[in-house]
């Protein structure tokens, strides 16, 4: 089987409903962020404020390719790997990429007590997520294999769906 890419805004439940989906099937999980992290043997709030949000772009897109290159893996992008055309090409050769979709006031509750996501770090507001969100649109849409609403569903339900999309 090809790799199944879950793509969204940041505190769409990628993570959650990947690792829910490894549970489900033993799909093997991709955690596009901790392997960066893994990798740089920095946090990403480190990454982005030493060596700035390129940079970290640029690794996030030689993961990418590797990932690429693999299957049967069930991977939790950055919210931001769409951001790269040449990321999503990759995405759609080498497996099917959902969209999780949530609305900002979703989101917001979600990641109001984070402090791990550099662009959010001093923004952490409904209107500026809203904003971020509406300029992302585009390209989460564009990317998309299909889409499936998170607000107010069970991670079961929400993996029940993309099995049956799988299929
Ligand atoms: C980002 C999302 C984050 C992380 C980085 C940038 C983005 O991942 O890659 O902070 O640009 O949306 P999550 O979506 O897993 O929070």
């Amino acid at each position: 089987m090809k790799n199944i890419y879950l793509i969204g805004f940041m505190g769409s439940g990628k993570s959650a409903v990947c690792s829910r989906l490894h549970e489900l099937t033993g799909m093997e999980v991709i955690e596009m962020d901790a392997s960066i992290v893994d990798k740089e043997g920095m946090s990403i709030n480190d990454i982005f404020a030493t060596k700035g949000e390129e940079y970290f772009r640029d690794v996030e897109s030689e993961l990418l390719y590797l990932i690429s290159e693999e299957s049967n893996k069930a991977v939790s992008c950055g919210g931001g790997a769409i951001l790269r055309q040449k990321n999503v090409d990759l995405m759609k050769e080498s497996g099917k990429i959902i969209l999780l979709s949530a609305t900002p006031e979703t989101i917001y509750n979600r990641v109001k007590n984070c402090t791990d996501r550099p662009l959010l770090n001093g923004n952490m507001n409904i209107p500026y997520i809203t904003k971020l969100m509406d300029d992302r649109r585009p390209r989460y849409t564009a990317a998309a294999d299909f889409t499936v609403t998170v607000d107010n569903r069970s991670i079961d339900d929400i993996c029940k769906e993309i099995l049956e999309l799988m299929k």
